[in-house]
């Protein structure tokens, strides 16, 4: 069911200063580990945990969570992948300096006889990535279809960690739909952006599908380079609730 691949583009990671490394402040790497750990801990008896990252809105810091994430388990050696299930906008690639396509739209589709889902390995970050792949004209018929939940529950089998990106849930409802076979979703929220009516409407469709939520992440990027300079300390900050 799934191919490996090595990802072919491992020389053309452009220094993305969003992604955990050794070398991001201090504040980042203890946020992620915060994270990591309530994540770890939210989920108690559980063995193959599937985490969604959702929020209401675009642009409120989901992929990069998702991919921070991904690559903060990793480093204490858990197995992880990351699907990147924002088929409109798909950005976790990107992120990563790694092809978008083929990916899990030309899998679910199968149109182009993709019939091994294209995991691609990620040397540098220690972690397995399903891109998004081509956009499709309907992405929520694919996230609805039974292939994509048959999809989650085999890399259970495989992952320790399956760390699914979202698109907005005031936008599209695909992340909803998932939730039979998603263990916990994280609610990420911008600093000075996210409205309360958006958080509650995002609350509300997801208890609405009886998903389990895991907690909300605060994310505080800083709204201009102006206010980025004036509070530098807040850059990158990020806490749990
Ligand atoms: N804490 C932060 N500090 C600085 N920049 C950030 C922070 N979080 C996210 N960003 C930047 O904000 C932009 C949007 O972030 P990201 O792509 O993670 O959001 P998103 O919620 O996934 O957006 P979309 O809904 O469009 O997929 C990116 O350029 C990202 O690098
Ligand atoms: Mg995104």
């Amino acid at each position: 069911m799934f191919s490996k691949k090595k990802n072919k583009n491992s020389k053309v990671f452009s220094a993305n200063k969003m992604l955990l490394t050794a070398n991001s402040s201090f504040s980042i790497q203890e946020s992620f580990k915060t994270l990591r750990t309530n994540v770890t801990f939210s989920l108690p008896g559980k063995k193959n945990r599937c985490i969604g990252i959702v929020s209401a809105n675009r642009g409120e810091g989901k992929s990069t969570v998702a991919v921070n994430l991904a690559i903060s388990l990793a480093q204490i050696d858990k197995k992880v992948v990351i699907i990147d299930c924002d088929m409109r906008i798909p950005t976790v690639a990107s992120k990563l300096g790694m092809e978008n396509r083929p990916g899990l739209s030309d899998y679910l589709a199968d149109e182009e006889g993709y019939k091994h889902l294209p995991v691609i390995r990620n040397d540098k970050f220690n972690i397995d990535v399903i891109p998004a792949g081509t956009i499709p004209p309907d992405p929520t018929k694919l996230i609805e279809s039974p292939q994509m939940s048959e999809l989650i529950e085999a890399l259970k089998n495989v992952y320790d960690y399956i760390i699914v990106d979202f698109p907005p849930i005031c936008v599209v409802s695909d992340a909803a739909i998932l939730s039979s076979v998603i263990d916990g979703y994280l609610i990420v929220t911008l600093h000075a952006s996210t409205e309360t009516s958006q958080l509650d409407e995002t609350i509300r469709q997801l208890r609405f599908a009886n998903a389990n939520v895991l907690g909300f992440l605060y994310n505080s990027k800083p709204s201009s380079r102006k206010s980025y300079k004036k509070n530098s300390k807040y850059y990158y900050y990020y806490e749990y609730r």
